[in-house]
C-alpha cells in the first residue's frame, strides 16, 4: 500500500455516505452499452468486459521461456492454457516496450516495439493469436503521461530550445537570481524536486516520477496526435485495449503555482507533504480521455484506468458524464481499506456500486502489497486469502486480479538495501522498501526457483514456494488455487452473480460483511466472516423484500453443509459462505 499512502497522504478522505443502501439505491446499474465498442452479450445489455475477469501480468516475473531468469512474452503464451483453466478472460501486461528500466518498463523508449528481454513483435502477434483461440484478450499498459529520457522524442527535445519537439515536454526557467532553484515546490512521487536542471539549455524539465521519466506536455496537440497513433497501431495488431497509466498526473496547472504544504510532516523521502492541487487532476485531462475513448471505440477496444482518486466524485468523473471516458476506472479507494473491516468495505462498496458507473474492483497489483500478508494475521492467511477472493469476485462489477494471488503468493520484500531493484525502494529505504516484494517470480512448481527459471531469477522466489505453487495446489482440492477456480466458474455461470443487483445485508454487523446479488427473483447471498471468531449469522432478508428461509450452499471456504437455514448460518473464523436462496 505504499504507493497509495504516498499519493493520497495529504488528502482527507472527506466522503459522504449515500443515505441508504439496498434495493432503492441499487435500482439502476449501468446498462448503457456503446454500440461501437461493446456488443451486448446478454439480455441486460452487458458487454464482454463487464462479465470478464482481468488478470494483470508483470512480464518480468510471470514465465520465463528461455531460462535467462527474466519472464518473457513466449512464456506468457505458454501459460494461456493455465489461465483458461483458471477462468481468466483477459490479460493486461505491464509495460513490455523497450525501456532502460529505471522504473521497470514504466519508462518507455519506443512505443512501437517489444523489449528484447521479452521477445519480439512476432512473439506479441503470436500471443494475441493464441489468446484469441482460447478466448483470452490481450491488453497492454499505455504509459502515456511521460516517456523515458532515452526516448528519441525527448532526445530531440533536449537537443536545443528551438527543436520542434522541445514543447512536447514541460520546460521552465528556474527561480532565484541565477535561476538555480527549481521553478516551483512540486515534489516527485519518488522523492526530491519534480524538476531536473538541464545544464545545456539552462532550463528545467518536469518529471512527476523519476528524473529519467520526463512528463509529456499534453497541451501540445502533436503529443496527443502521436500518442493516439500509438494506440491505433497496437489496436490494428489485435490488442483489445489498454490500461492507462498514471492518468491523474497527465496535466499540471498551466500557471505552475506552488502546492500548499501540509503541516510540518515529512514523507518517506524526507520531503514536505504537499496538498497536490496543482500537479494533479487538472480538468483538461477529461477532454483527452474522451478523445482517447473515441479512438478505442473505433477499434472495439476498452480502457482500464489507473485512477487514483480521493473521493467518489473524482472517480465518477473518470467514467465521464456520458460514460464516454475510461471504460473501466479501477476503484483504488477499495484497496485503501487496509484491514478486515466490514463497515469500511460496506461503505466503499455502497459508494462505488451507487456511482452509476460499472464498478471495477482490484485488491492488489505491482504497486500494492499482496493480499496474503496485507490482510493476513500470520495464522489464518490461507483462509483470509479465500475470504478476500470471495469478496472481490462476487461483487457487481469487473474484477482485476494480480498474478499469483490465486496461489496465495505473499510479499517477499528485500531484506538488505543492496538487494533492492525498485529505484523507489533505494531512495526510500528503510521507510519505503520499494515494490520488489509484490513482483517476485510466479511460483509454478516445487522445483528449483519455483519452476520459473533454471537460472537465478531477477528477483528472489518466496521461500514458501514448495507448498504455494500452481502444480502442488492443482492437486490439492482445498488449495487457494482450487478455491479461486471454483469461484471463477461460479461467477461466470451464475446469472445472479453476473447480472444481479448488489444488496447490502445486516448493515450494522461489524464482524460479518453480508450481501445479496439479486436477479429477477434469484438471490445469491454472500457471507464473509472478517473476524477471528466463528459467527452464527441471521440474515435479515425479509427487510429487503426477499421471502426465503433456507439456501443451498454454492461454495464455502470451510466445508459448510449443503443446505443452511438463513436464520442461522454458521461461518468459521475468516470463513466465506456463498449460497442461493430457495
Ligand atoms: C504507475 C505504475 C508504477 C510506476 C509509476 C511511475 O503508477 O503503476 O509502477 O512506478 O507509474 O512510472
Amino acid at each position: 500500500m505504499r504507493k497509495c499512502w504516498l499519493r493520497l497522504a495529504p488528502v482527507v478522505l472527506a466522503l459522504v455516505l449515500p443515505a441508504a443502501s439496498g434495493w432503492a439505491q441499487n435500482q439502476s446499474p449501468d446498462h448503457r452499452v456503446d454500440p461501437a465498442v461493446n456488443k451486448p452479450v446478454d439480455d441486460e445489455g452487458h458487454a464482454w468486459w463487464q462479465h470478464a475477469v482481468f488478470y494483470e501480468i508483470y512480464p518480468r516475473s510471470f514465465a520465463d521461456s528461455n531460462n535467462d531468469g527474466v519472464g518473457d512474452i513466449p512464456g506468457i503464451t505458454s501459460k494461456l492454457d493455465y489461465l483458461r483453466w483458471l477462468g481468466v478472460d483477459a490479460i493486461w501486461i505491464a509495460p513490455m516496450f523497450p525501456s532502460p528500466e529505471v522504473d521497470w518498463g514504466y519508462d518507455v523508449s519506443d512505443y512501437y516495439n517489444v523489449n528484447p528481454d521479452y521477445g519480439t513483435l512476432k512473439d506479441m502477434d503470436a500471443l494475441v493469436a493464441q489468446g484469441k483461440q482460447r478466448d483470452i484478450r490481450v491488453l497492454l499498459d499505455f504509459v502515456l503521461t511521460y516517456t523515458s529520457d532515452q526516448n528519441k522524442w525527448f532526445q530531440e527535445a533536449m537537443s536545443s530550445r528551438t527543436n520542434p519537439k522541445r514543447d512536447w515536454y514541460i520546460w521552465r526557467e528556474g527561480k532565484g537570481a541565477g535561476a538555480e532553484q527549481p521553478p516551483n515546490n512540486w515534489t516527485s512521487n519518488f522523492g526530491g524536486s519534480a524538476w531536473k536542471h538541464d545544464a545545456a539549455s539552462g532550463e528545467w524539465y518536469y518529471h512527476y516520477f523519476y528524473p529519467p521519466q520526463p512528463n509529456l506536455n499534453w497541451r501540445n496537440p502533436e503529443v496527443e496526435k502521436n500518442m493516439f497513433d500509438v494506440t491505433r497501431w497496437w489496436y490494428e495488431r489485435g490488442i483489445a485495449g489498454f490500461r492507462l497509466d498514471a492518468v491523474d498526473v497527465m496535466f499540471v496547472d498551466s500557471r505552475f503555482q506552488d502546492n500548499p504544504v501540509v503541516g510540518n510532516e515529512k514523507n518517506a523521502f524526507g520531503d514536505p507533504v504537499e496538498h497536490e492541487i496543482n500537479d494533479k487532476n487538472q480538468p483538461e485531462l477529461h477532454g483527452v480521455l474522451q478523445r482517447l475513448r473515441k479512438v478505442a471505440d473505433e477499434h472495439n477496444a476498452v480502457l482500464i484506468g489507473e485512477t487514483w482518486t480521493n473521493d467518489i466524485d473524482q472517480l465518477k468523473r473518470y467514467y465521464g458524464k456520458h460514460s464516454d471516458e475510461v471504460t473501466m476506472p479501477m476503484d483504488f479507494m477499495f484497496t485503501m481499506v487496509n484491514k478486515l473491516s466490514p463497515p469500511d468495505f460496506r461503505k466503499q462498496i455502497d459508494w462505488v456500486d451507487g456511482s452509476g458507473g460499472w464498478p471495477v474492483y482490484v485488491l492488489s497489483n505491482h504497486d500494492i502489497q499482496r493480499v496474503y500478508d496485507r490482510y493476513g494475521d500470520g495464522v489464518h492467511n490461507d483462509q483470509i486469502a479465500k475470504l478476500m477472493a470471495s469478496l472481490y469476485l462476487t461483487l457487481r462489477g469487473t474484477a482485476v486480479m494480480y498474478y499469483g494471488e490465486e496461489i496465495g503468493m505473499e510479499n517477499n520484500d528485500p531484506k538488505r538495501p543492496e538487494d533492492v531493484k525498485d529505484s523507489r525502494g533505494r531512495v526510500g529505504w528503510p521507510k519505503d522498501k520499494g515494490r520488489d516484494g509484490e513482483r517476485t517470480p510466479m511460483q509454478w512448481s516445487a522445483e528449483a526457483n519455483a519452476g520459473f527459471a533454471v537460472t537465478a531469477p531477477w528477483l528472489p522466489v518466496d521461500e514458501r514456494y514448495k507448498t504455494y505453487n500452481v502444480s502442488s495446489e492443482k492437486s490439492d482440492s482445498k488449495s487457494i488455487l482450487n478455491y479461486y477456480r471454483q469461484l471463477l466458474t461460479l461467477r461466470h455461470t451464475n446469472k445472479a452473480l453476473l447480472d444481479g443487483k448488489y444488496v447490502a445485508l445486516n448493515e450494522n454487523d461489524s464482524n460479518v460483511l453480508a450481501y445479496a446479488r439479486s436477479y429477477k427473483g434469484q438471490n445469491v447471498v454472500v457471507v464473509l466472516n472478517m473476524s477471528g471468531v466463528a459467527q452464527k449469522v441471521k440474515l435479515n432478508l425479509a427487510a429487503k423484500g426477499v421471502e426465503a428461509r433456507s439456501a443451498k450452499t454454492l461454495l464455502s471456504s470451510f466445508g459448510a453443509p449443503e443446505r443452511v437455514s438463513l436464520n442461522e448460518i454458521s461461518v468459521e473464523a475468516f470463513g466465506a459462505w456463498i449460497g442461493e436462496t430457495e
